[in-house]
């Protein structure tokens, strides 16, 4: 009786001792998950939107008096959501939204690896609660997964070339939350010298904008997934008179940009959101200008960086076989049918040669043959949009990542169809391959995708996590060969350009897509004096 008093105690206290952690900001109360043994602690706030300058740089969140109770993630950033699911206002958010979640495995060890993910959605749109991302399926590997929240559209990639307004705003807040992991993530059994930050789309371009960074390295390892920084369109040029027309479009007519951003600030960020959407305002990172006491965070193009905190870090990347087919699907289908009008706009987004007509032919001959234009040749577009906006720029990156000292690079191709491909299974898309999104299906669950996978659909998944959580445990994908794993992945080297290709079986391929590469290769090198952003 006494023993057995005694061990309940015990196992109290030990339960108790894992909901609740106590950190350098102060202690946090979890609560436990019901998909998993692991604990979860949700929308702990790891900055502060400036009240007095909301398009401007977060400032600190102070330390905790109390016990702060982490049981709610339901705040997003201020957005208008695309994977909406069910009627009503799209629109949805505040501005006190610079929250973290961490789901902590229920396990004895004390210096877990620490996975630090970003979602995508265009800079615009996207969240980290666990209905988009559910950590299920990688925390059974014994890692630390953190999701954040970052600003979106006008309030993180606003960029005006003014010191309040520098660019990347949304860049800084994702910056500051993985210091806020580097820095409080022992508490949580997490070790901060095995971080590794990764994302998906623009997560991975905002993610690769990290390693870009002069700023200090926080991090030992990367996942970048069908993004990169020099993607197309991810950089663009500041817009100086942004505060002023949107300011104008809500009803407040001025000439200064400091009046319309007093203005703006005090604006209802469902109307600042609205009336941009209704615009089609588009948002990007931008190359900072300088200004004295202001740090930037990208102060030159990323296709020119060299990366000065590149050495030494390990590299998981890669992409899906037809990344645009989900494009036919999409609303902007009707603009696909122009396919002169998406090349000469795509290309404008890198290279000024919009008006070289030669080399709009050379690339319209290239992928279109003598076509033009309709449903004729929509799956030509698409080919040309999965190379020039994702596959080129990515592997060109990953090839030069390649070449530092110390850097290893895993390239990998998805090619699996199963019934959790997110994105073909969002739109029901019937052409064969897979598209962009894809293989998250198989990493995280999301509520709109079967919840127990098949036998074919959980071997998958427990191939992808594993190769996943061996990169972030051990620097190496495939440390060892297993059942699961009888494979050996190797990276890329000065000369070969391997890839795993991740479909039924597992196997290794060499330098996926060589031919169009080939192409893009030499194109580039023919014109990257004329790229549009220096
Ligand atoms: C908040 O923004 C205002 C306006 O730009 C600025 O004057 C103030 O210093 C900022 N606050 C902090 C704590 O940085
Ligand atoms: C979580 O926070 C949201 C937004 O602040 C609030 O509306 C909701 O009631 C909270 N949920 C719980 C269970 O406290
Ligand atoms: C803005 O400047 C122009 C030209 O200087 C002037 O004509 C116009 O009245 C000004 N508008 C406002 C709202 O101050
Ligand atoms: C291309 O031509 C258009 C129309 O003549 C012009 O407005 C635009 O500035 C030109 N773009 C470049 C990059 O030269
Ligand atoms: C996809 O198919 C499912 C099941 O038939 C249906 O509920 C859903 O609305 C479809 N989605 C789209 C985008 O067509
Ligand atoms: C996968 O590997 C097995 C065993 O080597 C082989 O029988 C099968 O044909 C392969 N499947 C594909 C799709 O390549």
């Amino acid at each position: 009786m006494f023993t057995c008093a005694v061990i309940l105690l015990l196992v109290i206290s030990h339960v108790e001792l894992r909901l609740l952690v106590h950190t350098e900001v102060g202690s946090i109360q979890g609560v436990p998950a019901d998909d998993g043994d692991y604990v979860m602690f949700l929308g702990i706030p790891y900055a502060r939107v400036n009240a007095s300058n909301p398009f401007g740089a977060s400032i600190p969140h102070e330390k905790f008096d109390k016990v702060f109770e982490a049981f709610n993630d339901s705040v997003m950033c201020p957005q208008i959501r695309e994977i909406y699911l069910g009627g009503g206002d799209p629109y949805k958010g505040a501005l006190d939204c610079l929250h973290l979640n961490v789901y902590v495995p229920n396990t004895e060890t004390t210096d877990k690896a620490v996975y630090v993910y970003i979602f995508g959605g265009k800079h615009d749109h996207g969240r980290s609660q666990r209905d988009l991302y559910g950590p299920k399926y990688l925390v059974r590997h014994d890692v630390i997964v953190v999701t954040f929240n970052y600003r979106l559209g006008p309030y993180g990639f606003m960029c005006m070339d003014i010191p309040e307004i520098p660019g990347n705003q949304g860049l800084w807040d994702q910056y500051k939350a993985i210091k806020w992991v580097r820095d409080n993530i022992q508490a949580f059994g997490g070790n901060p010298q095995r971080i590794t930050i990764g994302g998906h789309s623009s997560g991975a371009m905002t993610a690769d904008m990290h390693l870009l960074t002069k700023q200090p390295r926080l991090f030992q390892q990367a996942i970048l997934q069908s993004g990169s920084a020099t993607i197309p369109g991810f950089v663009r040029p500041s817009d100086k008179t942004a505060l002023i027309d949107i300011a104008e479009k809500i009803g407040f007519k001025t000439n200064d940009t400091y009046a319309a951003l007093s203005f703006l600030a005090k604006a209802d960020p469902e109307t600042v959101i609205k009336t941009t959407a209704k615009y089609e305002y588009e948002w990007a990172s931008c190359v900072e200008k300088e200004f004295d006491g202001v740090v930037p965070y990208i102060d030159e193009n990323p296709e020119l960086s060299e990366g000065i905190n590149i050495d030494g870090l390990n590299i998981l990347s890669g992409f899906t076989e037809r990344e645009c087919i989900y494009t036919l699907y999409s609303p902007s289908y009707a603009f696909l049918l122009k396919s002169e009008d998406i090349l000469r706009s795509d290309l404008g987004f890198k290279f000024n040669l919009q008006n070289h007509s030669n080399v709009l032919d050379i690339i319209k001959h290239f992928y279109l043959g003598d076509h033009a234009n309709g449903e004729i040749n929509k799956y030509e577009v698409v080919d040309f949009l999965t190379d020039f906006d994702f596959v080129y720029p990515l592997q060109r990156q990953l090839i030069k990542y390649a070449k530092h000292k110390d850097t290893n690079v895993y390239q990998y191709l998805f090619s699996y169809e199963g019934h959790l491909n997110r994105m073909k299974r969002y739109y029901n898309i019937t052409e064969p391959g897979t598209t962009h999104s894809d293989e998250l299906g198989y990493i995280f669950t999301i509520d709109f995708l079967p919840d127990v996978p098949n036998t074919d659909d959980q071997h998958k998944i427990d191939q992808i996590t594993t190769l996943w959580t061996n990169f972030m445990k051990y620097g190496n994908p495939t440390p060892v060969r297993t059942d699961l794993l009888p494979v050996s992945w190797p990276p890329l080297t000065a000369d070969t350009v391997p890839c795993l290709q991740i479909d039924s079986n597992l196997t290794v391929i060499s330098r996926p897509f060589h031919r169009n590469m080939a192409f893009w290769d030499l194109f580039y090198a023919a014109h990257l004096d004329k790229l549009s952003i220096i």
